[in-house]
């Protein structure tokens, strides 16, 4: 109980220190969405040339169609966040997000260091799962924090985004589970 208190106590203390008033919340929690929203809209422009190199580096038919239904995907997301932005009062603007810019460099990296075939496609595979969930966790994120803002069409077109975000994922892994197959042989 004395360690609960003595927690609680701190816990507290530090609530009323970062929460000041509603408004300033509100505010904050408006300029992280803004802020991230210029990260991600950085991010789907990176990844529209991105993904058609590694639709260029994989073989698998599967694979090659997964990407290339997902780079159609990803130009749409790219006009649904100039929508998401128009839909704040806001200009669409973007700002370098440093973990998709490492995630695609590092999917250019495995492409160079292995050989074409199932192998380098499973690599592909563990890179675009990466950055899909990466997206998976930004939109969900920027959802919720649209829906406390009471942005409610910023909600529904970031909730559109993030389920094609899913469904890439999912399509993923199935062809994930043929390729490990074929790669153990
Ligand atoms: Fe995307
Ligand atoms: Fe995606």
């Amino acid at each position: 109980m004395k360690t609960n208190s003595k927690s609680e106590e701190r816990g507290t203390a530090a609530a009323s220190k970062a929460v000041k008033t509603k408004t300033d919340a509100a505010e904050g929690l408006r300029e992280l969405l803004e802020d991230q929203l210029k990260d991600l809209y950085w991010a789907e422009n990176a990844l529209t040339k991105a993904i058609p190199k590694m639709i260029a580096n994989a073989t698998t038919p599967e694979l090659v169609d997964a990407l290339s239904e997902h780079l159609d995907v990803t130009e749409m997301q790219v006009t649904r966040l100039e929508e998401v932005f128009k839909s704040l009062g806001l200009k669409p603007e973007a700002k370098k997000c440093e973990a998709m810019d490492g995630l695609i460099k590092e999917a250019d990296e495995l492409m160079k260091s292995t050989e074409k075939g199932v192998v380098r496609d499973a690599g592909i595979i563990s890179a675009a799962q990466k950055v899909e969930h990466y997206e998976i966790a930004t939109y969900g994120t920027l959802r919720a924090f649209a829906n406390t803002l009471g942005e409610q069409e910023a909600a529904d077109l970031l909730n559109v985004t993030l389920d094609e975000e899913k469904e890439a994922d999912a399509a993923l892994s199935a062809v994930a589970e043929s390729i490990n197959v074929e790669a153990a042989e």
